[in-house]
This record gives C-alpha cells, sequence and structure tokens, in this order.
C-alpha cells in the first residue's frame, strides 16, 4: 500500500453480525475514528417513529434526517430492534440514502488530528461509500446465531421464547430488506475478506481481520 493512501477500513454485513465490536476493536488498536453509520440510519427511524410518521414515506423520512444533529446516538432507545426494523425502511429510500451519503465519505477520509484513519461499519461502505477503501471485511453469521446475540442484548437471562421468536422474525425481515432493496442492497465487495463469526470468538475474528490487514500492507 502506498503511504500516501488513507488508512480506511469498510466492514459490512447483516443484523447483528458482530459488526460493532470487531469496528470498536480495529478503531483501538489500529487509532482510528470509528463511524457506526446504522445509527444515522437509525436515528433517522426513531425520529420518524418519534413524530408519528410513516418509516416507509419519503417525505416522512427525508424530514427526520434535518434533525440528525440534534438526536443523541447512545440514546439506548436506538438499539431496541423495533427502531431497527424503521431504520431498514427509512434506509430502503434512496433520497434518505443521498441525505447521508456525503457526510459518511466526508468522514472517512478525514481522519481527525492525532487519528491514523478511519473505519466505518454499515451495510454498503465497501460497495457504495468507500470503494476505494483499501481494507474491506464482510462479516456474517447464521440468522439464529445472530437473533440469540440480539435476544440478549435487549432481554439478557430474562427473555421469554416468544420474545426470542419475535426478533428472529424481524431480524429475518430486515435481512431481507437489507439484501433485496435496489438502491445499496447488502452485499459483499468483491474484494472483501469474508468472516463467518457463527462458531468464532472474538477474539479468533479480530485476530483474521488484523491478519488479513497485515498482508494487505
Ligand atoms: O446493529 P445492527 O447490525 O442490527 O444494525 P445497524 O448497523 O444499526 O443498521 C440498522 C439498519 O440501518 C440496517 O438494517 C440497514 O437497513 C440500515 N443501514 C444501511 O442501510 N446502511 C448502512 N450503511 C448502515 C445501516
Amino acid at each position: 500500500m502506498l503511504s500516501a493512501e488513507p488508512f480506511i477500513i469498510a466492514l459490512d454485513g447483516p443484523a447483528a453480525s458482530g459488526k460493532g465490536t470487531l469496528a470498536r476493536k480495529l478503531a483501538e488498536h489500529y487509532n482510528l475514528e470509528l463511524l457506526d453509520t446504522g445509527a444515522l440510519y437509525r436515528a433517522v427511524g426513531w425520529q420518524v417513529l418519534q413524530s408519528r410518521g410513516d418509516p416507509e414515506n419519503e417525505e416522512d423520512a427525508l424530514n427526520a434526517t434535518n434533525w440528525l444533529n440534534d438526536i443523541d446516538l447512545s440514546n439506548p432507545a436506538l438499539r431496541r430492534e423495533s427502531t431497527g426494523a424503521a431504520a431498514s425502511k427509512v434506509a430502503a429510500i434512496p433520497a434518505v440514502r443521498q441525505a447521508l451519503r456525503d457526510f459518511q465519505r466526508e468522514f472517512a477520509a478525514n481522519p481527525p488530528e492525532g487519528k491514523n484513519g478511519t473505519i466505518l461499519d454499515g451495510r454498503d461502505i465497501g460497495t457504495v461509500i468507500c470503494p476505494g477503501a483499501p481494507y474491506k471485511i464482510f462479516i456474517t453469521a447464521d440468522v439464529e446465531t445472530r437473533a440469540k446475540r440480539r435476544f440478549l442484548e435487549e432481554f439478557g437471562e430474562d427473555g421469554s421464547d416468544q420474545e426470542y421468536e419475535e426478533i428472529l422474525a424481524e431480524l429475518q425481515a430486515r435481512d431481507e430488506r437489507d439484501m433485496t432493496r435496489s438502491n445499496s442492497p447488502l452485499k459483499k465487495a468483491d474484494d472483501a475478506l469474508l468472516i463467518d463469526t457463527t462458531n468464532s470468538s472474538i477474539e479468533a475474528v479480530f485476530e483474521a481481520a488484523v491478519t488479513f490487514i497485515s498482508s494487505k500492507e
């Protein structure tokens, strides 16, 4: 890699595949500024729900993008699976993706002083937002494994079987919507490393990512 080339890691994958955890570990290891792009779509979806709009309505969803700067991205309500569902509905609207695109590209290309580069996690980072990123990773896992992780995150050990089944159904619906939308569908970039996290520890996934990045440096 030429030293002048920006250090950008594009990390994509379906819901609850472990992107967030891997992104945080890589950001720390390489001293990178991290952007969880899903949080932007979640914030837009949340804002639409708060204003009693319809996440599938273009006008409602676009209006909500104007509030992005006012939304606390660490609000736990953003993490709920119901917010995830609204996020994937607004995310299927091309005008919403367009509204968020420049912000994400600017972020990727301009790491703050003191950082070595950037890492963005999402669905279309390697394919659309940063197709020239030198390091692309696509992580995935069985849908049942992902549903179990999300269920434990949301309900802890107290959740019921019915709540698990609901989370599983919501994740399946979200995967379907994210993979089949015509604009920027969830898809592995040809030059991305594929990591299946179904039976892997966080450490093993992290090691695989670091080995891949070293092999390209
Ligand atoms: O955390 P989780 O993997 O469940 O989802 P997320 O990354 O927070 O993303 C929430 C939703 O936003 C996804 O289901 C996608 O529909 C949408 N999204 C997207 O379309 N493009 C991105 N770059 C990031 C998220």
